[in-house]
């Protein structure tokens, strides 16, 4: 009977996990704050799922951010910090109301319901969850309506419910803020009037999430949530757009062209950042292998030299005892000697 062959699929070997963040490949991602989500922080940089996306958004801007020339960072995480200083040519400016609370190193201390900063002088900023913190959270949009310049762009993040409206109560106690706001430092959890707040205070607002600008697979891989929104805001006034702003962001595109380009390249080259990690550490290994070879050779050379010396003097005594055997093969007595015992042999042979 004839036997078939199994046919045999071709496996992807499985991709190790990348942080955005700190642009490194991870076994794996830890369980958030109070073990709430799997898969949330970086075991390298601490990085969480949206200190992730803000820095696949950031790397998607980054010729935008070599050329800004003022970014404003309000309460920046420090994986922000980090990214920000790589690609920042300008004036990079942290701010926040009360830096000791999470021991954060800023440039100024301020309010972001106001800003110590000129109209119309920021290129980029991020506000990631402050404004539920911020009683006049109105008032803080507005600061950052007009600090940002005409062609500028922030991105701002808060905790969001889009099937409710937003509930808020500065004036509730802390145990009421925990169970209603998630936080006893929330004086809101902001619903679906979120977006009009930030129109109604001079703020274009386009949302942008993992799953709109990226492939599964690197939401996956990357460690996102697919669904988590990040606000790219622009002020809202027309003709104070920049040209920059018309060439980053078309109008009706709905997410920054620089961005699906990123997605684009990124889904083009999945494993890019992974497999340049693992030919590292596969060079480390052979510099490593190549050290303790060339420590065998240096040793094995040593000891040649050894032999080949020892060689040479035998060779000199084997020369010595050759020369003495000829002198003692020459005496009379001995070529008697030689020649009775071949006789005695050949008559003991008859
Ligand atoms: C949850 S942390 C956000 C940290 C970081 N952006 C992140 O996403 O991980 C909130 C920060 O907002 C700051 N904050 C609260 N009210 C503020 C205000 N009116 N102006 C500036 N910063 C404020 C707090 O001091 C705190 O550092
Ligand atoms: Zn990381």
């Amino acid at each position: 009977m004839a036997t078939t062959a199994t046919p045999t699929t071709p496996t992807t070997p499985e991709v190790a996990r990348y942080c955005a963040s700190c642009g490194r490949a991870v076994d794996a991602f830890l369980p958030g704050p109070g073990g709430k989500r799997p898969d949330a922080a970086c075991p390298r940089c601490g990085s969480l799922e949206r200190h992730r996306f803000l820095s696949v958004l950031l790397d998607g801007m980054a010729p935008y951010l070599a050329t800004a020339r003022v970014v404003l960072d309000i309460a920046p995480s420090k994986q922000t910090v980090a990214h920000l200083r790589r690609h920042v040519q300008g004036h990079y400016l942290r701010v926040d109301f009360d830096p000791s609370a999470d021991r954060r190193a800023v440039d100024v201390q301020a309010s972001v319901t106001d800003l110590p900063l000129p109209d119309r002088s920021v290129d980029l900023l991020l506000c990631f969850h402050v404004l539920e913190h911020v009683p006049d959270d109105r008032a803080a949009m507005r600061e950052l309506s007009r600090v940002l310049a005409g062609g500028g762009v922030g991105f701002v993040q808060v905790p969001w419910r889009p099937h409710t409206e937003t509930d808020e109560d500065p004036a509730a106690p802390e145990e009421e803020r925990v169970r209603r706001f998630g936080q006893a430092d929330h004086v809101r959890y902001y619903g679906r009037d979120f977006e009009d707040r930030l129109r109604a205070e001079g703020l274009d607002p386009v949302r942008l999430t993992p799953r709109a600008v990226l492939s599964p697979d690197l939401v996956r891989r990357w460690g996102l949530l697919p669904d988590e929104v990040v606000w790219l805001v622009r002020p809202a006034e027309a003709g104070a757009r920049a040209p920059l702003g018309d060439a980053v962001l078309p109008e009706g595109a709905g997410r920054p062209t620089a961005l699906v380009a990123l997605g684009d390249y990124a889904a083009r080259h999945p494993g890019l950042r992974s497999d340049l990690d693992r030919a590292k550490s596969r060079f480390e290994g052979a510099v490593e292998r190549l050290e303790a070879v060339r420590g065998e050779v240096v040793d094995l050379t040593a000891r040649l030299r050894e032999a080949e010396a020892r060689a040479r003097r035998a060779e000199k005594r084997a020369g010595k005892w050759e020369r003495a055997y000829r002198e003692l093969a020459a005496q009379p007595p001995i070529r008697l000697a030689r020649a009775l015992r071949r006789r005695v042999a050949r008559v003991v042979s008859r």
